[in-house]
Parts: structure tokens; C-alpha cells; sequence
């Protein structure tokens, strides 16, 4: 073959493999943003451990996820090659090398105005969490420029700028108006001002340098055995498979203005990838056809106390009560989680959190249609 041959094949073979290959991310670190969804530890280290029998399935120990295994997010990081996230609140054992993690669980967009003794939210809102965020960045550039052990445990400074950035939060914005006994007209007034607090979370971190976001919408709140036993409807406002509807709607109804939120945002944030992921679609085709995908028992929680739901909400998963001195479990896990979709009447299980991640990894449930190791681009 003559040079010029060999020339041209070559520079084929390098526009064909940038097309392919040299378009991966290849994402240095996650840092995440969110609640109970995607806590990998952030309010147990301040609140207190998440109690057994959480963690019995992978950890096999309580490893601060409101799950008996993994999450959504924890399938993340092991696809990125990258190991599970340390919350950024959890001093002991961390190493934030590869990422941090500021969600905890019960946290919401919005500050609230209520303790969270009296409501059960986290105080650690997404504006906390951003300022967790920046902190956690200026402190990490400084200790890296010392030498030191903690050099080793934390990012280096280009790292915040080639990360992925994941957001998985709302679903307690829309929650905590319900418990103010608002009604649903009030909880779609404030939805603009929820998706306001939001948008500016994403330019927070986008003036800090974050390029990269995979955005998670709310998932069908009505199919949780939190919502369905305490706000019991008429048969006209279930589904077919035993979701309550004006949750559902009341979710779908945040999910397309976070839509439109992230539309405005990407003609705003010119140098943004902002991947929005229906993980709406995904749970609720889970729950609406779980034979079909080898689960049992839709909307039942596998881990609880009795009620039509197995869900009691004086006695969650892992209570325990005192019997001649001894601390016993009466809120127990089901024989087989690994064929539940729904854990504790509020999240979701290993097993289903797998198959969610599943279904989201290729991109088929983005916007767009990128996937997740493809999160850095616009299009494909
Ligand atoms: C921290 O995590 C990084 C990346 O996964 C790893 O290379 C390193 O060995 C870890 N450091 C410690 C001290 O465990
Ligand atoms: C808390 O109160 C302030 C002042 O009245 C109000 O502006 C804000 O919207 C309230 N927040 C929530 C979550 O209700
Ligand atoms: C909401 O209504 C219930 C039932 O009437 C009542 O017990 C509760 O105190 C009310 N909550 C608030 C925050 O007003
Ligand atoms: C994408 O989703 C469609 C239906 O929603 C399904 O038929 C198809 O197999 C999925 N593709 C992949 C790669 O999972």
C-alpha cells in the first residue's frame, strides 16, 4: 500500500473512532443532588443510622440507603466505574475522590418553614445542599494544594468541571403541601416558585463550572403506600392497578414544568448538556406491569407492619418494640425482596432499583436521547 493509502485509511479509522469511542465522557466523579432517592448516607450521619432491616440485601448491614440494597444512584456510579458515593455529611470512612453526595433523605427544593420534628423534611434543602457543594469545592482545592492524607480522599480540581452533575428531587415539594392540608390547586400554585429554587441550583453549579447535568423527574407518588394509607380515595380516583390518580397527576403536572424548566435553561446555559430522564415512565411501567417483569404484589411494601398496604406509619420498616427488656423488630422485611418493587412504603427496592437503572442507562427515557456515559452531549 502506498503512504497516501495508508494515510487516508488512517484518518478514516480516526473520524470513525471519534464518532464512536472518543465521544464517551468519561466522567471523573458524580456529585449528587436530592432525598431519600438517592441518600447514600447523608441523613443518617446527621439524624441517626436508618434502622435494620435497611441494607439486609447488599450491604447486608445498615449502609445509610432507605432500601434493602442499592439505588438508582449507586447503579449509576458502578456503571461510570466509579465507586458508591460517600455522603458528603458522613465523616467516617469517606472518600470523596471520585464524588460526593449531598442528598439526604426527606429533603426538599424549598426551604420549609417547618422543623423537622414537626413535619418529618430534612432541613438540608437543595440551597443547603448547594452550599454544601460550594464549600465542599473551595475547601477541597485548598487542602489539595497541602500535601497530606486528605489529598488522597478528595477531587482534584478539574474534576469539578468534567463531572456529572445528578439531581433527583421534588417529590417531598409536592408532598409537603398536602400535609399543610392545602389542596391540590394551592400545591400547583407554588410549583413555578419550586421550579424557580431549582432552576437556580442548576446556574449555581454551572457558574462553578459543572458542564454535565442528568436530571431525574418525580416518580408516581400515588403508587406509594405513604400517600395511598393516609389520604384514602374513591374508587373513580384509583387506577387499575391500585395507584391513587390525582397523585399521579399532581406529579406528571411537576414533571412537565421541570420540562419546560430545563428547556429555558439549556438557551440559557449555552455550554450545558442537560439530560432530563423520565424516571416517571420507568417506575410507573414497572408497577402497572409487574408480572410481566417478574415482580410481585405492585404497590404492597415488602418490609412493614400490616394494613392493606403492609404500611404503618407509627410503625415503618424496622421499628422495634421492647418485650420483657428485649428490643424486638416489628416491622419486618418480606421473605423475598428481590420480587417486591416497593421496600417500606416509600422507596423502592434493590432489585427494582436495578431495573429502573436498567431501562434509564441507554437513554431511552431521555431528553435527549443520549446516554449515560454519552451525558456530555447535547445530541448523538
Ligand atoms: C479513594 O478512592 C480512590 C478512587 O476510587 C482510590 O483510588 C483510593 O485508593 C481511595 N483512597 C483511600 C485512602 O481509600
Ligand atoms: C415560608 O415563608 C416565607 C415567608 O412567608 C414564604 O415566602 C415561603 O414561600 C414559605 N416557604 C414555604 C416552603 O412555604
Ligand atoms: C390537617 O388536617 C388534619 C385533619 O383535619 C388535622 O389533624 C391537622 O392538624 C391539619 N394540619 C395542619 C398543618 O393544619
Ligand atoms: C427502549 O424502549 C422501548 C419501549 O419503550 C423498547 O421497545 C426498547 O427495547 C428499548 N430499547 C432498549 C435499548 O432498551
Amino acid at each position: 500500500m502506498s503512504q497516501v493509502v495508508i494515510s487516508i485509511l488512517f484518518v478514516i479509522f480516526m473520524v470513525a473512532s471519534s464518532v464512536t469511542e472518543a465521544r464517551k465522557c468519561g466522567f471523573p466523579a458524580i456529585f449528587n443532588f436530592g432525598d431519600s432517592n438517592s441518600d447514600t448516607g447523608g441523613l443518617s450521619a446527621a439524624f441517626g443510622q436508618a434502622p435494620p432491616p435497611n441494607g439486609i440485601t447488599f450491604f447486608h448491614t445498615p449502609a445509610g440507603r432507605f432500601s434493602d440494597g442499592r439505588l438508582v444512584i449507586d447503579f449509576i456510579a458502578k456503571n461510570l466505574g466509579l465507586p458508591y458515593l460517600s455522603a458528603y455529611l458522613d465523616s467516617i470512612g469517606s472518600n470523596f475522590s471520585s464524588g460526593a453526595n449531598f442528598a439526604t433523605a426527606g429533603s426538599t427544593i424549598r426551604p420549609q418553614n417547618t422543623t423537622r420534628s414537626q413535619s418529618g423534611y430534612s432541613p438540608i434543602s437543595l440551597d443547603v445542599q448547594l452550599a454544601q457543594y460550594s464549600d465542599f469545592k473551595t475547601r477541597s482545592i485548598n487542602v489539595r494544594k497541602k500535601e497530606g492524607v486528605f489529598k488522597k480522599l478528595l477531587p482534584k480540581e478539574e474534576y469539578f468541571s468534567e463531572a456529572l452533575y445528578t439531581f433527583d428531587i421534588g417529590q417531598n415539594d409536592l408532598t409537603a403541601g398536602y400535609k399543610l392540608n392545602m389542596t391540590t390547586e394551592q400545591v400547583k400554585g407554588y410549583i413555578p416558585d419550586v421550579l424557580n429554587q431549582f432552576s437556580s441550583a442548576i446556574r449555581s453549579v454551572y457558574k462553578e463550572g459543572g458542564r454535565s447535568f442528568w436530571v431525574h423527574n418525580t416518580g408516581p407518588l400515588g403508587c406509594l403506600p405513604y400517600i395511598l394509607d393516609p389520604y384514602p380515595m374513591s374508587s373513580a380516583d384509583m387506577d387499575n392497578f391500585g395507584c391513587a390518580k390525582p397523585f399521579n397527576e399532581i406529579a406528571q403536572y411537576f414533571n412537565q414544568k421541570l420540562k419546560e424548566a430545563v428547556v429555558k435553561l439549556r438557551e440559557e446555559l449555552q455550554e450545558a448538556t442537560i439530560v432530563y430522564v423520565d424516571v416517571y415512565k420507568v417506575k410507573y411501567t414497572l408497577i402497572s406491569h409487574a408480572r410481566k417483569y417478574g415482580f410481585e404484589k405492585g404497590v404492597i411494601a415488602c418490609c412493614g407492619k400490616g394494613g392493606k398496604y403492609n404500611f404503618n406509619n407509627v410503625a415503618r420498616c424496622g421499628a422495634t418494640k421492647i418485650v420483657n427488656g428485649k428490643k424486638i423488630l416489628i416491622a419486618k422485611s418480606c421473605k423475598a425482596p428481590s420480587v417486591r418493587i416497593i421496600w417500606d412504603g416509600i422507596h423502592y427496592t434493590e432489585a427494582a432499583n436495578n431495573w429502573i437503572f436498567q431501562q434509564i442507562v441507554n437513554g431511552n427515557f431521555s431528553d435527549p436521547p443520549v446516554s449515560l456515559k454519552m451525558a456530555c452531549h447535547d445530541q448523538l
